[in-house]
């Protein structure tokens, strides 16, 4: 099969080495792929948003299958433009992206079919907004309703705070029109985690459960990131827990999109919280997670190309996922400064390390080759560089391993948290 990923980052070269390993796979593409995954696939320079061109690669190329992988192109209906041209995809039309698009559609969503959530309201007015808060107590939780990197998120300490937070999101537009709307939500406390779910629209099929760590810095303090570390599996999502997300959220989420009219197909991403009055959904997302991708795929026996093809053609039912029995940590190498401002640029050395290293592995997020003599030089080029993973039999291994994997890469402005994975710790 010729089979093509559109996306650039660490979530897609975690599917690149995935698919590439596949027995089915004669050539693989990715659009616009980056230096990492150019190991694995012809990159080719088309923006994922470039729905028109990328349509003409796959068409001139003969690409039976299409991979897509991240939020703004699901959400602006690119995979509705290979399904329209004929062409094979994984991924969710844009009418059933928008559980992650927009907060008030999933939320609306949630409480229709009677999935756990927390109690809500949405604004399209700050005055209405503002006047709300006046009711409610502390902490605040507003919501940008659109895409905003996964940055549109507040939660404010107090009214004071929360009132700026309106101001910024629905007048100063910090997140543009993604804060058109906004969603205030009840505040609650507990364990997250999130759950990946292959889905074919019928059957629904979850990973093996996996946890992000957003903010910047140590002991989660500093700003919201697109993910600085995950590891998987969750210790806290025991069996009792998923059965009941099983029942309550991943196939009653399935079904109600199918009952709306938008056929769910792809990875549903369902990230919960473990609240004292059982698991609640705090997000979906219409994707697989990054750096979620980077611990979950790894560690999954089936071959990747037979469970995305099943989702495609609504035959989910007749796979088996398989997990290994072990553990693994990512753990991301950023730029300093990121989120905020920060430098790129700097050659990155030690990646060829892990060639011949079973169990670990480099993702590639904001990389690129530079301009070098041998044209092979590989230098930062974002905010999140790198996703060092090593798996491990428990996830106390596979940690030890992965910080001890990053003394192996060596860049200029080299950051990263050393608490990755740490709330195992509570569980000993
Ligand atoms: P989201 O993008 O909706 O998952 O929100 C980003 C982060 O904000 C989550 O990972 C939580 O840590 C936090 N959060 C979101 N909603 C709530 C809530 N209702 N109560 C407490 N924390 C929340
Ligand atoms: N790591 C969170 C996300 O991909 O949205």
């Amino acid at each position: 099969m010729k089979i093509m990923i559109v996306g650039g980052g660490g979530r897609e070269h975690a599917i690149a080495w995935a698919v590439a390993k596949s027995p089915r796979c004669e050539k693989l593409y990715a659009a616009p792929g980056n230096a990492g995954i150019a190991a694995l696939a012809e990159c080719v320079d088309i923006s994922v948003m470039d729905a028109d061109s990328l349509v003409a690669f796959a068409k001139e190329k003969d690409v039976d299958f299409v991979i897509v992988a991240p939020d703004d192109p699901l959400a602006a209906g690119v995979a509705d433009a290979f399904l329209d041209a004929g062409i094979k995809t994984f991924g969710p039309r844009k009418n059933a992206a928008i559980i992650e698009a927009s907060k008030a559609f999933s939320k609306d969503l949630m409480k229709k079919y009677d999935i756990p959530s927390a109690a809500y309201e949405t604004f399209e007015d700050a005055d209405a907004a503002l006047a709300y808060l006046e009711t409610q107590e502390a902490p605040y939780v507003l919501k940008a309703d659109g895409l905003a990197l996964g940055k549109g998120v507040l939660i404010c300490q107090t009214l004071e705070e929360a009132k700026a937070g309106i101001k910024e999101i629905m007048i100063d537009k910090k997140f543009g029109d993604a804060g058109n709307k906004v969603v205030i939500e009840e505040f609650m406390t507990g364990r997250e985690v999130s759950v990946l779910c292959y889905s074919d629209g019928k059957t629904v099929l979850p990973m093996t459960s996996a946890q992000d760590h957003k903010r910047a810095g140590d002991g989660d303090t500093g700003l919201n990131t697109g993910g600085m570390g995950t590891f998987s599996p969750s210790p806290f999502y025991t069996d009792e827990i998923a059965k009941f997300c099983e029942e309550n959220v991943y196939q009653r989420t399935i079904d109600a999109m199918a009952k709306e009219g938008r056929e769910f197909k792809g990875v549903l991403f369902c990230g919960l919280m473990l609240t004292p009055k059982g698991p609640k959904v705090l997000e979906f997302n219409a994707r697989f997670g990054d750096p979620e991708a980077q611990v979950v795929i790894p560690r999954m026996k089936n071959d990747i190309v037979d469970v995305m093809e099943a989702c495609a053609d609504g035959t989910l039912d007749k796979i088996t996922l398989e997990f290994e029995d072990n553990a693994a940590v990512c753990v991301m190498l950023a730029s300093d400064g990121y989120p905020v401002s920060y430098e790129k640029g700097y050659e990155i050395k030690g990646l060829d390390k892990f060639d011949d290293m079973d169990g670990y592995y480099v993702f590639h997020s904001g990389t690129k080759f530079a301009d070098g003599p041998d044209g092979k030089k590989i230098v930062t080029n974002g905010g999140r560089v790198l996703g060092v993973t090593a798996l491990g039999s428990t996830l106390l291994e596979a940690r030890a391993n992965a910080y001890k994997a990053t003394e192996l890469i060596d860049f200029d402005n080299k950051y990263m948290r050393h608490d990755i994975g740490k709330a195992i710790d509570d569980e000993k």
